[in-house]
């Protein structure tokens, strides 16, 4: 079955995509052509070719071996989660399956171009041929940013900013074995790694790094610790309610970002509490591979451009980047009456407690619900408690980095410079324009 994307972002965005190609970018650039031969093609959805979901999934590793054949593999992941047996759990699969491997164990939060380099050096020296990331996100994309240079046979990894730049299939299996719930990225055709030098988060997105294998096995993420467990959870409500507002929607991305909030809304305030809930844990993992889905052919918005901003500065963890700044944007869009229908649908997806009747007080109720969820889940209310005395310099150099970043071309509302400033100014003082009228 297929279905129209990005067509209709490219109908109802002709003026940023003007501005995007003034501002002669080549990744933008390419970005815009390649949404122009998309128009063409009418209609895609993207997917990943296998995952392996459910408490124990791992255990079906056999299937993975065979389907490629691999002899020597680079685990790539932290220190944390090899001190916490959840690697040992992957190397008693590999050892079932007598396949030797290499260990990289040098991916940090938000991964730089530096843990990149190193972990190409490590998968030519050890003469390895499949990439195995076990961890969240930041191993995840650390193995696909990997993958493009390893394919490549470039070590800059800045040329494959933007939308699709590679043309060579990938050259390794590309297997992602999470940790957290989630990112989506075992899902996902993303990387996102930062410029340390220009302490800026770039976003890959490219047909060329969606992982073969995600493998979604809820018992490896029983020892995520709460704080983690919640912000990564909200991610996956990001995802879900950005993929869900976007301007490049379709109705297959709509059934995943629907059945993620619901359950997200449901699961992650008891996983939260109550850690060892194996039930939690696994609807969780489910949530993550249906947002991530949804994300990787709907993409996402205004949030993620924002916090990727921030990370790339204060190198502020993503989800929890996201999860305050989410109720700022929710309020500063509020008034576009796209954005008010589509919040009273997520308020019914998602099973907020809502008693109002037109549908303006009824979004508003919803992103008031949305704060409350957040608040339970003991999410700062501002960034001023995440990050303390943010500068109007710092703000500035955030909001250019934010319109930058690829990911505010789908949200439904366009905001320019100023307007980004305005949603930092109100995220870092605690202030609503609308939802408390
Ligand atoms: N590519 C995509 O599609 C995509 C989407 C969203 C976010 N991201 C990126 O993902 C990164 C964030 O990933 P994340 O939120 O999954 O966190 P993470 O991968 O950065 O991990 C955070 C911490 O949790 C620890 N950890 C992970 N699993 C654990 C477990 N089971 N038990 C104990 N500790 C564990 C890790 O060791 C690490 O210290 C960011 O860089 C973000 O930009 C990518
Ligand atoms: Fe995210």
């Amino acid at each position: 079955m297929i279905y129209q994307l990005f067509t209709l972002g490219l109908r109802f965005r002709p003026i940023r995509n003007l501005m995007l190609l003034m501002k002669k970018i080549p990744a933008k650039l390419h970005t815009v052509n390649m949404l122009k031969e998309w128009k063409e093609k009418d209609y895609i959805f993207q997917n990943a070719s296998v995952s392996l979901l459910g408490h124990g999934s791992l255990t079906n590793f056999a299937f993975v071996c065979d389907a490629f054949h691999f002899k020597n593999p680079l685990l790539i992941t932290d220190p944390v989660l090899i001190q916490t047996g959840v690697v040992k759990k992957v190397i008693n699969q590999l050892n079932k399956n007598g396949i030797k491997y290499a260990i990289f164990d040098g991916v940090q939060p938000n991964p730089s171009t530096e843990v990149i380099d190193q972990l190409v050096k490590q998968y030519r020296k050890d003469k390895c041929d499949a990439l195995i990331s076990v961890g969240g996100g930041s191993a995840h994309d650390s193995a696909k940013a990997a993958c493009l240079i390893l394919t490549n046979n470039s070590s800059d990894l800045y040329r494959f900013q933007g939308l699709n730049i590679t043309k060579q299939a990938m050259a390794m299996p590309l297997i992602a074995i999470n940790t957290t719930a989630g990112t989506g990225s075992g899902v996902t055709n993303v990387a996102v790694i930062t410029d340390e030098v220009h302490h800026f988060k770039m976003t890959l997105v490219d047909k060329n790094i969606q992982p073969n294998v995600m493998i979604d096995d809820s018992d490896l993420m029983m020892g995520l610790p709460p704080k983690p467990t919640s912000w990564v959870g909200v991610d996956t409500l990001v995802h879900a309610i950005e993929a869900d507002l976007s301007n490049i929607p379709s109705i297959l991305t709509n059934a995943y970002t629907r059945q993620a909030m619901h359950l997200v809304y449901k699961y992650l305030p008891i996983v939260y509490k109550n850690p060892g809930n194996v039930e939690a844990r696994e609807k969780m993992a489910y949530a993550e591979y249906l947002g991530g889905v949804a994300f990787n052919s709907a993409s996402l918005g205004f949030v993620h451009s924002m916090s990727h901003a921030m990370s790339g500065v204060f190198n502020t963890p993503h989800g929890l980047a996201n999860a305050v700044i989410l109720p700022y944007v929710l309020d500063y869009e509020i008034t576009n009456d796209f954005v008010i229908q589509k919040l009273c649908k997520i308020n019914d997806y998602m099973g907020i407690d809502n008693k109002m009747i037109d549908e303006y007080n009824k979004a508003k109720e919803c992103v008031r619900g949305i704060i409350k969820f957040l608040k339970d889940l003991n999410i700062p209310a501002n960034l001023n408690e995440v990050q303390k005395n943010i500068t109007p310099e710092q703000i500035e150099a955030m909001s250019k980095k934010a319109m930058k970043d690829f990911c505010g071309i789908s949200n439904p509302v366009q905001f320019n410079r100023k307007q980004v400033i305005h949603i930092y100014e109100n995220a870092i003082a605690g202030k609503f324009d609308h939802i408390n009228e």
